[in-house]
C-alpha cells in the first residue's frame, strides 16, 4: 500500500499531545472475536503460562496473569491480522511523531477472576527498547461493574480507568505512564503489545 494512511490521525495527534489515547478502529468485530476465540482456546488447552516479572520469581504476586507470546514466524491467521494492523499504526506513528519504531512484540494475557497486575512501568530498567505500549482488549459485552479496568496514572496524579471491552486499544508511552490492572469478576483477555525502537547493543 503506497498511499499514506490517515485513519490513525486522531491517535497520533492525541498521543503527541497527551502521551496516551484510546483507539477503536484497529480491527473489525469479526477479527477481534477470532482473537478472543483463539486466546480462550489456548487458555483452556493450558498453553498460557503464569507470567514472571523480570528474573524475580518472588515478584509473581505483583502479577496474576498467564501469557503466551506471539511467534513472529508462526502467526495464526487472527494474529497475522492483528500484527498487520499494528504495523500500519506503527508506520503512522513513525511518520507523524518520528518515533523510530522498528518492530513490536505481543502476547496474549488472561487474568482469571481476582487476578491483578500491581502498579508498574512497562519499560524495563536495563532495556529502553519499549517506546509505545499498546493493549488491545478482547472481552465481549464487558460491564464496568465486572471490574478489570486498566488504571492509567497521569502526570498530574489523577488517573483514568479504561475497561477491557472488545475492540478497545489503549496506547501510551511506555516510559511515562505507570499503570495497574484491577481485579475482575470474570476472565479478562488482552493482547499486550510493545512497539520498540532499535537499541544499540541490546540482546533483544
Ligand atoms: C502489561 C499490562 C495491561 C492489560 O502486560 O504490562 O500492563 O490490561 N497489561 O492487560
Ligand atoms: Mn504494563
Amino acid at each position: 500500500m503506497n498511499t499514506p494512511s490517515h485513519e490513525f490521525d486522531m491517535a497520533t495527534n492525541t498521543l503527541a499531545t497527551d502521551g496516551w489515547c484510546v483507539v477503536s478502529n484497529l480491527l473489525s468485530l469479526a477479527q477481534t472475536q477470532a482473537l478472543a476465540t483463539e486466546c480462550m482456546a489456548m487458555h483452556d488447552a493450558q498453553l498460557l503460562t503464569p507470567a514472571r516479572v523480570g528474573a524475580d520469581r518472588t515478584a509473581t504476586r505483583l502479577r496474576g496473569d498467564s501469557t503466551c507470546w506471539f511467534l513472529p514466524e508462526a502467526l495464526s491467521e487472527p494474529q497475522q491480522a492483528f500484527a498487520d494492523r499494528i504495523d500500519v499504526l506503527r508506520i503512522a506513528l513513525n511518520r507523524d511523531l518520528l518515533l523510530g519504531l522498528v518492530d513490536s512484540e505481543s502476547h496474549y494475557a488472561v487474568y482469571e477472576p481476582g487476578a491483578a497486575y500491581a502498579r508498574h512501568l512497562d519499560r524495563l530498567r536495563d532495556n529502553d527498547a519499549r517506546v509505545v505500549s499498546a493493549v488491545f482488549y478482547l472481552n465481549d459485552a464487558w460491564q464496568d461493574a465486572e471490574g478489570g479496568a486498566l488504571r492509567l496514572y497521569l502526570t498530574d496524579q489523577s488517573h483514568r480507568d479504561v475497561y477491557p471491552r472488545a475492540g478497545t486499544l489503549l496506547l501510551f508511552l511506555s516510559s511515562q505512564f505507570e499503570h495497574e490492572v484491577l481485579p475482575a469478576t470474570r476472565d479478562r483477555m488482552s493482547i499486550a503489545c510493545w512497539m520498540r525502537q532499535r537499541v544499540i547493543g541490546a540482546i533483544c
